[in-house]
Order: C-alpha cells, then sequence, then structure tokens
C-alpha cells in the first residue's frame, strides 16, 4: 500500500474495502504499520540535528499521523473503527490501538515537537531567553510611614494596640469627657451607624478601652484607622490614619511629654528638629498642647511646605484627664498620664513631598509603585 492508497482507504469504511473478516481487516492494519514505520525512518534524530528545516519536516510527518482534524489515525479511528459492524469492532479495535500507540511513540509529544517549530527540542531548557518578571508588591506609603512611627515607640518600650473602627458613642466621646454639645458630635462631623455607634472619629477611644484592659502603669501607641464626614479633596479623606500615644503611669508629667515628642520629632525629621508647644485645648486632655515643628525642608527658614511660617503643626497632645483616667478604671490621684494624636496621612505627606492625600487611596500601581 502507498501513501497515497492510504489516505484514499481512510476515508472509507471496512464495509467499502472489503474487509470484512478478521485477517484483512489485520492485513489492512498491517499495511498501515509499516507506512508509519517508513515515516519513522525519515525522522530526524537526536538534538544534534537541529535545523529548522528538519523540525519543519519533523512536525510535517506527525501532523500526517496525529493531527487532530486530518491525521490518517483519526480518519482510520472514525471510518474504520468508530463505523465498524459490531463482531469486527474488537478485532479493529485491538489494531487501531496498537497502531495509535506506536505512533506516539515515533512523534513522542506535541507539545516538544511544536517548540521544534524554532529549534528541535534539545531535552535542555534555553538558558538565552530571558526570565519571566514578576511584578513585586511593596507596603503602601502609609503603612511605612505607620511601621517607621511605631518604630520609634517601640523602641521606647511602648507597645502596639487596637481597637474597633466601629465604636460606641460612649467610647468615641463620653469616656473622653467630650460633652453632649460639642460640635465634633454632629452629624456634620460623625458618621452615625446609629444613636449610639458611629465609625470612630479618632484613634483616642482605645485609650478608655486600653485601660480598662490593662489597667495602670500603661505605655501604648494605637495607630489605626478614622472617619470623618468630611469631602475629600488634596487634604481630606473620609478616612485617615492616626496613630495615638498613651503614657500612664505614676508621677508622669509633662516634661516626660515634652522630652518623648522631641526625642520622636528628631528621629523621625532628622536630628536638628526643634519642637515647640502651644497651649490647645481637647476635652480629654489638660492641659492641652499643640506641637509644632521646625520645617524640615527649609530648616525653619520659610518655605511653600510651612506656609513661609518656618513651623510646621504636627499633633495634638496633653496631660490626661482625670475623668478619662477614672472612666478607664484607674485612679487620678494614684497615676497620671499623657497623650498624644497624630495624623499617619500627613506625616507621609511631608516625608515623600506629595501634595494630593487621595493619591494614597486610589491604587494606582503608577503612583505607588514609586515607594
Ligand atoms: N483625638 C484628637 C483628634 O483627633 C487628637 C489628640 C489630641 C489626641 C490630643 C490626643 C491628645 O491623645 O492628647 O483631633
Amino acid at each position: 500500500m502507498t501513501l497515497e492508497e492510504l489516505r484514499e482507504k481512510s476515508g472509507k469504511t471496512l464495509q467499502d474495502l472489503d474487509a470484512c473478516a478478521p485477517e484483512e481487516i489485520l492485513r489492512l492494519f498491517e499495511g498501515v504499520r509499516e507506512l508509519l514505520e517508513q515515516d519513522a525512518r525519515q525522522l530526524a534524530t537526536g538534538p544534534a540535528s537541529s535545523g529548522g528545516q528538519d523540525a519543519a519536516r519533523d512536525e510535517e510527518l506527525r501532523e500526517r499521523w496525529l493531527s487532530r482534524k486530518r491525521g490518517l489515525l483519526t480518519l482510520i479511528n472514525e471510518h474504520w473503527l468508530k463505523a465498524a459492524p459490531k463482531p469486527l469492532k474488537p478485532v479493529a479495535g485491538v489494531s487501531f490501538n496498537k497502531l495509535h500507540a506506536r505512533a506516539c511513540e515515533i512523534f513522542p509529544d506535541n507539545v516538544a515537537v511544536a517548540a521544534g517549530r524554532k529549534a528541535k527540542a534539545s531535552s535542555l531548557p534555553d538558558l538565552t531567553l530571558p526570565g519571566l518578571r514578576r511584578p513585586l508588591g511593596s507596603l503602601h506609603p502609609i503603612t511605612q510611614v505607620q511601621r517607621e512611627i511605631e518604630e520609634i515607640f517601640i523602641n521606647l518600650g511602648f507597645s502596639v494596640e487596637r481597637g474597633p473602627e466601629i465604636e460606641s458613642v460612649y467610647y468615641n466621646f463620653d469616656a473622653l469627657n467630650i460633652p453632649e454639645s460639642h460640635p465634633s458630635r454632629d452629624d456634620w462631623d460623625t458618621l452615625y451607624i446609629d444613636a449610639q455607634t458611629v465609625l470612630r472619629t479618632h484613634t483616642s477611644p482605645v485609650q478608655v478601652r486600653a485601660l480598662e484592659k490593662y489597667g495602670a502603669p500603661l505605655y501604648i501607641i494605637i495607630p489605626g484607622k478614622c472617619y470623618r464626614r468630611d469631602n475629600p479633596d488634596s487634604t481630606h479623606s473620609p478616612m485617615f490614619h492616626q496613630i495615638e500615644g498613651l503614657a500612664v503611669g505614676p508621677n508622669v508629667t509633662f516634661a516626660d511629654l515634652k522630652g518623648t515628642l522631641d526625642f520622636f520629632a528628631r528621629r523621625f525629621f532628622g536630628e536638628k528638629t526643634r519642637t515647640s508647644f502651644h497651649p490647645s485645648f481637647f476635652p480629654f486632655t489638660e492641659p492641652s498642647g499643640e506641637v509644632a515643628i521646625s520645617c524640615p525642608f527649609c530648616d525653619g527658614g520659610g518655605c511653600r511646605v510651612c506656609k513661609h511660617s518656618g513651623w510646621i503643626e504636627v499633633m495634638g497632645c496633653g496631660m490626661v484627664h482625670p475623668e478619662v483616667l477614672r472612666h478607664g478604671g484607674v485612679d487620678p490621684e494614684q497615676y497620671s498620664g499623657w497623650a498624644f494624636g497624630l495624623g499617619v496621612d500627613r506625616y507621609a505627606m511631608m516625608k515623600f513631598g506629595i501634595d494630593d492625600i487621595q493619591l494614597f487611596f486610589q491604587s494606582d500601581v503608577r503612583f505607588l509603585g514609586q515607594f
């Protein structure tokens, strides 16, 4: 049988070919097998023969037999085997399976043959190909700054404490001595979930939660997300980040507060940084203060960042109000404490020279990839 004859026969059924007895079928398959072996001898062998022509020829041979649509074996399966009358099926089936197994042996693996389009597949990977570059993620700039601030306080002996973002009115306001009439309680500033539940407007409620939980002495910082009814613009976001500090112990004084915050400012903004404390008011501290640092960008000379004042306000602070200690179950006669609260987003903006807070929350990898 020639290849042309086989081409023709593979399109016909066994009945059409008058192969109605097992011996005839075996003979027929025998003929096919001979043609297959002929092609096997034509295969370029071994990795040495890596010429493109050889590879193309090899693939042509494989296609001739094993192509899923037009391959001789596909046709034989279709017309001889599937269409065979029942009694002949076992013989035809066994012969076909043997033939197919042999073809797969000769043309081992389709993927390798496909790769052979470029170069006859050698068993070694091509080490000169460029690697796959997997983009590496990185910490969000807010997270980086938050951790940097945490690190400074952890080294001073503080622990990190967290609290819920969905907070009760009691912890968010009452326990902090914030009177019913305080404007921050208004719908306008606070996102209420129901009359007794808010999205916390600051991290200060965790002061009372932690005092209740651990008692005094206590040295903690409290990082976390806070929420206010602010319209987003370049300096406001309805969700933002704060870090709260709380130090409660016997004989903790305002001098401790100043010394600690001065140390922190130099660590974070640079050793040349000076701090300045101004009186202020918060219901949960007495006395209260505002901390400003000498502008790290102009060394206090005046620039755009510090609005030409030479100073930048960086946090609120004060001595913990006795009422707050009491709410936390701590006796103000026995213990005193200081606290501070700062906005992480602003620190990150200063550190990285970013003028729009919205950039932090837009998940644009072109922006985030720079940190
Ligand atoms: N909770 C205040 C705010 O969100 C910030 C603050 C001021 C926290 C003074 C403090 C503090 O612990 O002592 O504006």
